[in-house]
């Protein structure tokens, strides 16, 4: 294992009716800004009965409706100014990850003397943030327990991945009827991301983690056993509540404990929908399949391929090469993910040959990346074609 400090300072406030728990964890008579995405906390009514709980402990309440899925840049900035002008003192996500990722770069922005994109860049350290909590609305990216943040630099065609312990929510409400209304497609994108965290992580070059390994092989059993009955009724409270905690167990810090993932085919994916504007989920269920597919042709990581396809995905090894059944277990996660309704090429967003160097230059940006084995331009090249 490799060494490591494990804090994680985010309050989870989990189960039904868990919204009301606002009134004992915002501040009194605060001025809270209250972040949300494209309407559909209104036509939900998470909206009104955040407002009404708001008013409940006097709160001034100001508002940033609007922000995207793969938040921008702009938006942040627009949040940052609402700070400044009315010297807001909490900021209230109420959202998926979109919404979380863009309150945690205005916590940090508000406090900048700077432009916030110096910190997202890493040409700068915050040294302080506004507090932050949280009302998930959609189980996928773990951004509700976590200090990470992604934001989209729609100028530059650049989508950054970015942290600071400063981010860490203080506190995050996560009622699973509250994700009822999420459609389908999106539900199934949600999946997909919770699954790519835990083979990120799983995909460690780490040495002696089994313990990881199986928590993380426990999140992909779980999901898969659970999925597809959830997308065949999307109001059912159990399967949303199990999906919910996969969810955020699966980048809340818990499977980096004494490892540090791959990682790779998500810089893959921040290159596509930066340029592209897919659904991350949607990239990574595309992208990820043929990334295991590469290396496994290549005898990389075989020791991580054969007990992810023996024990999450069933294949029986008997009289099998070690080779065949790696590939039979990544043939089975791509069936999987195709059965739920995920796309499985580029092409399906119109993302053709053409778009392949800007796609390679765009994930090449800081230079070969990956911890299993960094991944060199010729690498992502073969990647996007198998992807095509
Ligand atoms: O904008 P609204 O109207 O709220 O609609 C959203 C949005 O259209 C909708 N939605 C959310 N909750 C809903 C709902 N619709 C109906 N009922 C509800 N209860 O879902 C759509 C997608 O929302 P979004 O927040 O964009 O999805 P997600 O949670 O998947 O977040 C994706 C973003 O997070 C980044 C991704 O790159 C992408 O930018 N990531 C963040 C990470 C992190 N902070 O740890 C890690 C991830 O790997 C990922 O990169
Ligand atoms: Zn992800």
């Amino acid at each position: 294992m490799d060494s490591f400090v494990f804090r994680n300072p985010t309050k989870l406030i989990f189960g039904k009716g868990q919204l009301e728990a606002l009134k004992t964890e915002l501040p009194r008579g605060g001025k809270i800004l209250l972040v949300y995405g494209g309407g559909s906390i209104k036509r939900n009514g998470i909206y009104q009965k955040t407002l009404s709980l708001l008013n409940e402990i006097g709160a001034e309440v100001h508002e940033l409706p609007g922000v995207e899925p793969n938040p921008r840049l702009s938006t942040v900035h627009r949040g940052v100014e609402i700070c400044r002008s009315k010297g807001i003192d909490f900021l209230l996500a109420v959202g998926g990850g979109s919404v979380i990722d863009c309150t945690k770069a205005i916590a940090v922005g508000a406090k900048y003397d700077g432009d916030v994109w110096e910190i997202i860049t890493r040409k700068a350290e915050p040294s302080d943030a506004l507090p932050l909590g949280t009302v998930l609305t959609h189980a996928a990216t773990g951004s509700e327990m976590n200090h990470i943040s992604v934001i989209t630099n729609w100028e530059t065609k650049e989508k950054i991945g970015w942290g600071s312990p400063l981010v860490y929510p203080r506190f995050s409400i996560l009622d699973p009827v509250h994700t009822f209304t999420v459609p389908k497609e999106q539900t199934v994108y949600g999946i997909v991301d919770m699954m790519c965290h835990a083979l990120e992580e799983y995909f460690s070059p780490s040495p002696n983690v089994p313990l990881q390994e199986r928590f993380a092989e426990s999140i992909l059993t779980t999901v898969i056993e659970t999925a597809p009955k959830l997308v065949s009724d999307l109001e059912n409270y159990e399967y949303r509540e199990t999906i919910m905690l996969c969810g955020t167990m699966a980048l809340n810090g818990v499977l980096k404990m004494g490892m540090r993932g791959d990682w790779a085919t998500h810089n893959l994916e921040h290159a596509v929908s930066a340029v592209y504007d897919i659904p991350h989920g949607a990239g990574l269920a595309i992208l990820f399949p043929n990334w295991m597919r590469y290396m496994a042709e290549k005898g990389i990581a075989i020791g991580k391929f054969l007990p992810l396809a023996t024990r999450v995905f069933g294949v029986n090894p008997a009289g099998k090469e070690e080779r065949e059944i790696a590939l039979e277990g990544i043939r089975r996660l791509r069936a999987f993910w195709s059965d739920l309704g995920a796309p499985a090429r580029l092409a399906d967003y119109g993302i053709g040959e053409d778009a392949l160097d800007i796609l390679a230059d765009k994930a090449m940006h800081a230079g070969p990346f990956g911890r299993l084995r960094p991944l060199e331009r010729e690498d992502v090249l073969q990647i996007l074609r198998m992807s095509l």
